[in-house]
Parts: structure tokens; sequence; C-alpha cells
């Protein structure tokens, strides 16, 4: 880094300085835990979730799109576990009554992971530490569980509840039997879904790393209850290698061992080969968008979630908040469309052709969150260099070097000046060029300089420039973001 601010710092600046993503209705104050994506935001979380969609449901044969009800039946929760296991720990100061997450309170003050453990334990590590409040120094009260869902009415009645999912998932899995029926799939298949979920954290924070209203991109793939191994597609991705986290790792305090899918298998470290395929899957995806510094680690055994065997986490090596969760993949068993089956009294289990028998599937599932991957992929493609402004004057520039597939703007056409025609010649070559690609800009206000910097910034990979030879002999410079590099191409050569 050359500027002084860290790094987060620096690219949550840069979100809300150049309109990516900043705090929502700021204009009536502070609203914690959401956002608002602004021109180049909304782009580039369209870019990465079409990317998203296009690799895992259009270029899939075994997978079926859905984009279910955002307010979902209060029953749907009782039956998944979450009105009565999805809480987060909550203490109050006694004194100024701020309100706090205890396991993070914990992590602050003692550095200690104590994601997932239970609220005795947790009380007795309050005591044993004699925590107090971080704001007045007053003493907290015992942690009791909170409850993270959003609930409202629904009709003239208050007494019609609902809530706001938690999850994309269980819309899922309450359409399964339907979607079998009406989609033609055998097992294994998948169905997945994008779209919001909400959660109301005690304490929204790290940016849009933790919000109260966020996106999701999930997947539930439903396998024969005892096929988990039986993947034909293991093959393909067993060579791959990735840094593995066990828990074993974590109680010694190291980062992890780099082995192939096919060991980890062998060795027992992932346990079933439809899971192993799917942690290499979304490995080999994040690294298409050019993300590469990940690791996976093991969920604890007291940290799975209600519903999880066996859970990995693809980690992202943030700098300054070290290993942290970009998504989860867990093994949910056939837990969730039992308990479905349960509550509703309808059977939830369908023929599986290969061995002619009913049965309940297993699920794994692939949730990956958008927004906290907009924000790694911004943070990975921050750049600074030192460079010299128009006046000659020394500056620090910053690049986003974003993959080209998922740039806010692919491509930006300038004219040198607007004087001498040439700016009639760049817009008349805009237009062609736009009908190849609408998402690309046209810029003609302030120097050439100002406008390659605006657009290194915005992460555009190129810029074509139309100058006094472009009126001579039709051609263009096309300038690298990364290098800066100009080359002279014909204009009705560039693609787009
Ligand atoms: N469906 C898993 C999650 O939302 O964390």
């Amino acid at each position: 880094m050359v500027s002084k601010e860290s790094k987060t710092q620096a690219v949550i600046n840069l979100c809300q300085r150049r309109g990516f993503v900043f705090p929502a209705g700021d204009l009536y104050g502070s609203f914690a835990g959401f956002f608002d994506y602004g021109p180049l935001g909304v782009e580039l979380k369209r870019n990465v979730q079409a990317s998203w969609w296009n690799r895992f449901v259009l270029g899939r044969e075994d997978m079926l799109g859905l984009d279910g009800a955002v307010l979902t039946h209060p029953r749907i929760w009782k039956a998944s576990g979450h009105v009565d296991a999805f809480n987060d720990p909550l203490v109050q100061c006694k004194k100024c009554k701020h309100r706090f997450r205890a396991d993070h309170l914990i992590e602050e003050e003692l550095k200690e992971s104590v994601d997932g453990i239970s609220e005795e334990k947790l009380n007795a590590f309050l005591s044993e530490h004699k925590l107090v409040c971080p704001d007045c120094k007053g003493a907290l009260s015992e942690a009791k569980n909170f409850n993270l869902m959003f609930k409202t009415s629904v009709g003239a009645t208050e007494d019609n509840y609902a809530y706001l999912r938690p999850e994309t998932a269980q819309v899922i899995f309450t359409n399964f039997k339907y979607l079998h029926q009406i989609g033609r799939k055998q097992l294994p298949f998948g169905i997945a879904q994008a779209g919001r979920s909400f959660r109301n954290e005690i304490s929204p924070r790290n940016f849009v790393f933790r919000g109260r209203e966020f996106e999701q991109m999930e997947i539930e793939f439903f396998v024969h209850p005892d096929k988990l191994d039986d993947c034909p597609d293991f093959d393909a991705v067993s060579k791959r290698k990735a840094l593995f986290c066990t828990e074993k790792h974590q109680k010694d305090g190291e980062d992890g061992q780099k082995m192939t899918f096919g060991d980890a298998i062998k060795k027992k470290i992932v346990q079933t080969k439809w899971h192993a395929y799917w942690l290499a899957e979304a490995l080999d995806w994040f690294a298409s968008l050019g993300l590469t510094k990940l690791r996976l680690r093991q969920h604890r055994s007291d940290e799975l979630s209600h519903y999880a065997k066996e859970t990995w986490d693809v980690e992202y090596d943030y700098p300054e908040w070290g290993w942290k969760e970009l998504m989860g993949i867990a093994n949910r068993t056939d837990f969730d469309l039992k308990q479905h089956s349960k509550e509703s009294g309808k059977e939830l289990a369908v023929f599986d052709e290969s061995t002619k028998q009913k049965v309940v599937p297993h699920v794994i599932e692939p949730s990956f969150g958008l927004d906290r991957l907009l924000f790694t992929l911004l943070l990975d493609a921050f750049t600074e260099k030192k460079g010299k402004d128009d006046s000659g004057k020394e500056e620090t520039k910053v690049l986003l070097k974003l993959h080209e597939s998922i740039a806010p703007v692919p491509l930006a056409v300038f004219p040198l000046m607007k004087k001498d025609g040439l700016a009639e010649k760049a817009w008349e070559i805009y237009v062609k060029l736009k009908k190849q690609n609408p998402a690309i800009v046209y810029d003609e206000s302030g120097s050439i300089g100002k406008r390659y910097a605006r657009m290194d910034e915005a992460g555009t990979p190129k810029c074509v420039t139309v100058d006094h030879q472009t009126l001579q002999d039709g051609t263009v410079t096309i300038r690298d973001r990364d290098s800066g590099e100009q080359k002279r191409v014909k204009s009705d050569s560039i693609k787009t």
C-alpha cells in the first residue's frame, strides 16, 4: 500500500466515493447493516451473479433454477429449526444498556474464536475472564439467545405473521418435490436460487461483510443417501489442489495442508466425494474470477449448524482480518426434507430410477454470499501505484484489477479532445461498439489523464481513444488498464 490508511479502509472509501456500495438511507441518518449499490456496484453484482448462474445453472444438465418468495410461512421455520436454533448470544451492559454479540466480544477482547459454542460455555468464559462493557466498563448481563429472524405481519391482522427468509435454502426444500416432478430430473440433481435473505444481526460489522439484508446464491444438491461417493464428475477434479485446514490444524494453530481432492478423499479428510466435488467446483469458479488466496476450513464439531453433519468454509486471507468465511458448503443430510415432511404431514421421498427405490435424498449445499464476495473481489483487485497528475505532480493512483468478465464497465471510448471532429468520430465508434455490449461508456470530460484514472479506479480493462490519426486511417489507440500500454488498432476490429 502506498497510502497510510489500511487496505480495507481504502476499499471501503473507494466503494463510497465511486458509488459501488454505501450505507443505505443516509438521508435520514445511520441504518446499520443495510447498503445501497450504485451504478458501478449494481453492474458488478449483476455480472458476478450472471457468471454464477451461467456456470452452475444454465451450464449444467443437472440443475434447476428457482426464484422463490422472500416472505415465508412461519411453519417453514418451525420445521427447519430456525425458530428454536437460529440464535446468536446477546449480552447487554447493565449500565449503558448497549447490546453486544457475546462471541464477537470475546473474540475482540481475548483474540480467541468461540464461534458456535453453547450459551453455557460462553457464560463461563465471560465470567472467568471478567469481561466488561467495551463502551463504559459497566457490568454485563448473562448471554441470552437472540433469534435472528425478522418477523412481520401479513394482511389486515397482526395474528398472521411471516418471516423474511434468513436463508434461501428452505424455499428450495419446500419446493423440492414439485420441482422434481416438473423438472424431469433424476437424482442426483440440484436446485439453485439467487436472492435476498435477511438476518437481524446483533452487531452488523465489517461493512457489507455482515449486513442485515444480503444476497445469497445457494444450491441444494440432492443425492441418493447411499450414493454420496458415487460421483462421476469427481475424477475430473481429483487432481486439483487446495489448502485444507482441518479441525486438528485449527487446534494446533496451523493454516492447513495443501493436497489434492483425491488425497482429501483417500485420507477421509472430506467424508464424501459429492462434497469434495462441490468444494473443488466452488474454488474453480472463484479462480475464474481471479480469486485464488483461498483455503478450505472444516467446521469444528462445536460450531456445526443444527442441520449439518459436515461443513467446509471457503475462506479468503483478508489483509486486516486474516482468514474469514467467503462461503460455506454443508452436508445437510436429509435433515430438512424430513423435518418438512414431519411438519407438513406430506411425504417428500422421491422415486430413484437407478435403484428403483423411494428415497429421501441427502443434500450437499454450496451457499455463496454475494455481497461479501463482491467486497472480496474489490479488495483483491485493489492496487495502488505511484504516478503523476496532469501537472507532473506525484500522486497515488488506484487500479482495480477486476477480471474482465465481471468489470462493471468493459470498455470506455474517449476523444483525445472535443475539437477537430474528434468527439463526433468517437461518438460514432461508441454507438457501434455499444451494439456489441451495452455496458460500454463514452467520456469526453476532463483531461485524457483524468479520464484514464477514473476508468482505472472503476476497473475498466480497456480504453479506446480517438485522435487525429483516426480521422486519417480509422485506427484508434487501445489502452490496457494493468500495464498502461497502448496499441494502435483498426476501430472496426475491436471486440467487446
Ligand atoms: N443456507 C445456509 C446459510 O444460509 O448459511
